[in-house]
């Protein structure tokens, strides 16, 4: 199909921002498909960090990465994304290809155990400040389950308030889908 689904989209996205041996972040682990996609991005020499609150994820990630991908730097961090600013540190700052984001709850695990407009929201600003020029930030937005629409609405007006001098967004999704359909929205820090 020549129109890519919106996690193929993110993936393609992010993609294009991340070169060999570059740090990038999965802020929603979960089940570390898009971590290992990170992971094969930037390569041997590269670093992924990764972050959840739950820790089954984590390990499950791992062991993911150990089969896959072992020659990567790869730091799971057990915490709310929220926090990446106080995890990566200053000296961080403008050094990150790519943030992607994967909202929502784990598939098959706790549905309680989702990402909140406030923290998505906290964790976007902080993604900025890390993201170097010509880095990509994805984000993958679910409406169905509660919250989930606040959520999205969040994430576009974030996206929506950054200065266009500074930063290109876009939002994608297909509009002829009857039942709540995944968005992605992006963001690249312009160069220069
Ligand atoms: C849709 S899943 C992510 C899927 C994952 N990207 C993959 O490739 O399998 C969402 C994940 O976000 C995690 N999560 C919820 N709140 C979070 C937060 N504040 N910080 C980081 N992760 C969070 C959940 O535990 C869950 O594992």
């Amino acid at each position: 199909m020549a129109i890519p689904y919106v996690l193929d989209a993110a993936h393609l996205l992010a993609d294009r921002a991340i070169r060999r041996g570059d740090l990038a972040v999965d802020a929603t682990v979960g089940n570390g498909h898009d971590t290992l996609f990170l992971a094969r991005s930037v390569g041997p020499g590269g670093r992924v960090i990764g972050f959840d609150i739950q820790q089954e994820a984590l390990d499950e990630t791992r062991r993911r990465i150990q089969a896959d991908a072992s020659d990567t730097s790869l730091r799971l961090i057990h915490a709310g994304h929220e926090t990446m600013a106080t995890h990566l540190g200053e000296n961080a700052y403008g050094t990150v290809s790519a943030v992607m984001f994967n909202l929502g709850y784990l598939p098959g695990g706790d549905h309680s155990m989702t990402t909140t407009s406030e923290t998505t929201w906290s964790a976007l600003d902080a993604s900025v400040k890390l993201l170097r020029p010509g880095g990509v930030i994805t984000v993958v937005a679910y409406t169905g389950h509660e919250g989930g629409e606040e959520e999205a609405y969040a994430v576009e007006s974030w996206a929506s308030a950054l200065p266009e001098a500074s930063f290109r967004t876009l939002s994608y999704r297909f509009v002829n889908q009857p039942s709540d359909p995944p968005r992605l929205y992006a963001v690249e820090k312009r160069v220069g």
